[in-house]
């Protein structure tokens, strides 16, 4: 395939060339303040640097290098960066064109960057770019057109899909990729311009601010650079890099995948979008089939009907079966499509959650309006419906009791540290920990609280009433989460499955006057006598040692400063010792409890305000 390409710009170029593109061919950029005559020590420090940088490159995960050769005044500061996609051979190869292209290609100028399809490389004698934030400006960036003309005549609607995935692609390298790389398709139905690729990268030593403001520089000068009906077209800089072309031009399955689905109407174009969070594309397919129609949905709940509702809250949850599989489908209030590519984004990556103490999402459907998520369904409801029940609550024995603390922190465990990503759930509660047909445990809606945030304020507030009692107190006054806030609630359930009591703390309920639980637990274990507290509806059937222990270690995970609580995986440790091995004490009772409930809720006032 022949395909013309044009540098059409760049700052202190000197050819705007265009040129049939062989493979290797590199694109140039030459400084012209400065140049090293041949066989000088410039020249021996350049040539070193760039076989270095090559062989660093090639073998790094990132296939990225940078560095410096010789002393001043023969200093010579460089870097390489092989497209994300590229096999380390591949990059070898490249680094070893740039060895020898680069004092032919620039005359010998001492600024140079080479621009070819697999990789990007640039030299100075002044090491400004290396550390710089931006593509530097005095010695820009290099400006590629590449293909001819598209035939649509949809020129506004093919700008507005090439912005539309070089926008998602950014998005992607910036916050789903450690190596800042994304590579993107947008799958159209215009015969004019079908499919667009694109890619986006920066170098990888750049912070994720930093990259995103570099990548969003580039779309927003995007159009005014490039011909508007052009074909292809990418720009390369010494910081961040960004390519759109109608042919495929990288290897592996796209990061993103923007699809345009048949339209409704113009106004309402549909898009599915799948959103890979990890480098790895091989679970691809599996990510694309947790895609479920509405259609399918509809013939599951028997077209939602009243009678298949298990309950409410945010959202309806009806129970429907799905190829033969019981399933619990949830249905969120019709909202907004604010931060709808977020929330799909979110629920791929709960996709591919697998724990068998987290609750599996099944699939989700967001057609029409719609949103909903496909559960695996939970005979058993959640632990609430039992603990806070003074009848079922004795159906739960202390080995299932401990089963459930167990699987609880195992699951979070996963969530926390193990999984590809870490996440917070920042809603563990009674009620969100579910129940299959063995009273095994299992977490439910982990990330969806955050990810069903953002459109729905009001349910978010009267949220943090539900379940202020489980409110980190870092939460409560600075907003702040981490994992430790999620270990603050763990500790908070582990009380309440121990004591049986709901901790009904916190300024909206506080009216009946009951010393909040975690105070009453508190003072018993500095009195010496936590026995006291446990669930009297267990009788006299519990090992003493361990119920003890399972409130010490909720005691150490409700300390108030984050850096005490213990981690899940030395919660996990903890639960599994010898239980005549003794626990580290947790530290005095903390302030927020000696404050009180009204220093608190003066707190959650001001921080509800917000
Ligand atoms: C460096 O070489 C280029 C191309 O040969 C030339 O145009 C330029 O004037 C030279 N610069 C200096 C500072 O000698
Ligand atoms: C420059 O490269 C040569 C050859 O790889 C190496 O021996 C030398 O140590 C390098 N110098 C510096 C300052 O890195
Ligand atoms: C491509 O479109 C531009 C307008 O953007 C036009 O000037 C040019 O002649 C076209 N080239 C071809 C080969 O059709
Ligand atoms: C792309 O992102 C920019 C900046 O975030 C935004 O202004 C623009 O509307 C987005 N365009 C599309 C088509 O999504
Ligand atoms: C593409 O457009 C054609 C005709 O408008 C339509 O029949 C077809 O379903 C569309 N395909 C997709 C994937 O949207
Ligand atoms: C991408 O990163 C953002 C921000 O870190 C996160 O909210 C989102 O869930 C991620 N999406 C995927 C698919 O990993
Ligand atoms: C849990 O559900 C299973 C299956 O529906 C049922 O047989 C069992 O009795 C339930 N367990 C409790 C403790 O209710």
């Amino acid at each position: 395939m022949q395909r013309r390409c044009l540098a059409v710009h760049a700052v202190l170029l000197i050819a705007a060339i265009a040129l049939p593109l062989a493979a290797s061919q590199p694109w140039p950029l030459c400084g012209r303040n400065a140049n090293y005559t041949a066989g000088s020590t410039y020249e021996t420090n350049l040539q070193d640097l760039a076989l270095t940088l090559r062989a660093k490159a090639s073998s790094s995960p990132t296939l990225f290098a940078s560095g410096t050769n010789g002393t001043a005044p023969n200093a010579v500061y460089g870097l390489l960066l092989c497209r994300g996609d590229v096999s380390s051979s591949d990059c070898f190869d490249c680094g070893s064109r740039v060895a020898q292209d680069d004092g032919q290609a620039c005359n010998r100028a001492k600024d140079s960057a080479l621009v070819y399809n697999q990789c990007y490389a640039r030299f100075s004698d002044k090491a400004d770019f290396l550390t710089s934030t931006y593509n530097t400006p005095e010695f820009q960036t290099t400006y590629l057109i590449s293909g001819t003309n598209i035939s649509s005549t949809d020129v506004a609607g093919y700008n507005r899909a090439v912005t539309e995935i070089l926008n998602a692609t950014v998005r992607h390298a910036v916050e789903n990729s450690t190596r800042l790389f994304a590579t993107g398709l947008r799958r159209g139905n215009d015969s004019g311009f079908r499919d667009i690729y694109s890619m986006a990268q920066c170098v990888p030593e750049m912070s994720s601010t930093l990259c995103r403001t570099c990548l969003d520089g580039l779309v927003g000068q995007w159009w005014n650079t490039f011909p508007r009906n052009g074909e292809g077209a990418r720009i390369a800089g010494d910081r961040c890099h960004l390519r759109s072309e109608l042919a495929l031009f990288y290897t592996g399955d796209p990061m993103v995948l923007l699809q345009d689905v048949a339209p409704v109407n113009a106004e309402e174009t549909v898009y599915q979008i799948t959103n890979l969070p990890v480098d790895t594309t091989d679970d691809f397919e599996s990510v694309k089939s947790t895609l479920l129609s509405l259609a399918l949905l509809r013939l599951a709940t028997d077209n939602f009907h009243e009678s298949n509702k298990l309950g409410g809250g945010f959202g309806a949850v009806y129970k429907g079966i799905l190829s033969g599989q019981e399933v619990a489908v949830k249905r969120m209030a019709k909202g907004s499509n604010q931060g709808l590519e977020e929330l799909k984004n979110e629920l791929v990556l709960v996709a591919k959650l697998h724990h068998k103490n987290l609750v599996r999402l099944v699939g989700f459907c967001l057609e029409e309006g719609e949103r909903l998520l496909v559960y695996e369904y939970m005979p058993n409801k959640s632990l609430d419906t039992f603990l806070f029940d003074t009848e079922q609550r004795s159906r739960l024995d202390w080995s299932t009791r401990f089963r459930i603390i167990e699987g609880v922190a195992r699951g979070l465990q996963y969530l926390h540290q193990d999984s590809q990503k870490k996440i917070v759930h920042r809603d563990m509660k009674a009620s969100n920990i579910l129940l299959d047909a063995d009273m095994n445990p299992k977490i439910g809606d982990f990330g969806l609280a955050r990810l069903f945030a953002q459109d729905q304020t009001r349910e978010v507030t009267s949220r943090i009433a539900g379940t202020f009692g489980y409110m980190s107190p870092e939460y409560v006054m600075c907003g702040q989460y981490s994992t430790k806030s999620d270990v603050f609630s763990f500790g908070i359930l582990v009380i309440e499955i121990v004591t049986g009591r709901r901790r009904n703390s916190g300024p909206y309920l506080s009216e009946q006057n009951d010393e909040d639980i975690l105070c009453s637990v508190w003072r018993h274990w500095e009195e010496r006598t936590t026995v006291k507290m446990i669930d009297h509806s267990l009788g006299r059937n519990y090992p003493e040692v361990e119920v003890v222990k399972c409130i010490n270690i909720g005691l150490l995970c409700v300390q108030q400063n984050p850096v005490d609580r213990p981690t899940m995986a030395d919660v996990m440790v903890l639960l599994n010792s010898d239980t005549t091995c003794s626990l580290p004490a947790p530290a005095p009772r903390p302030i927020y409890l000696i404050d009180g409930i009204s220093g608190y809720s003066q707190t959650i006032s001001q921080w509800s305000w917000r």
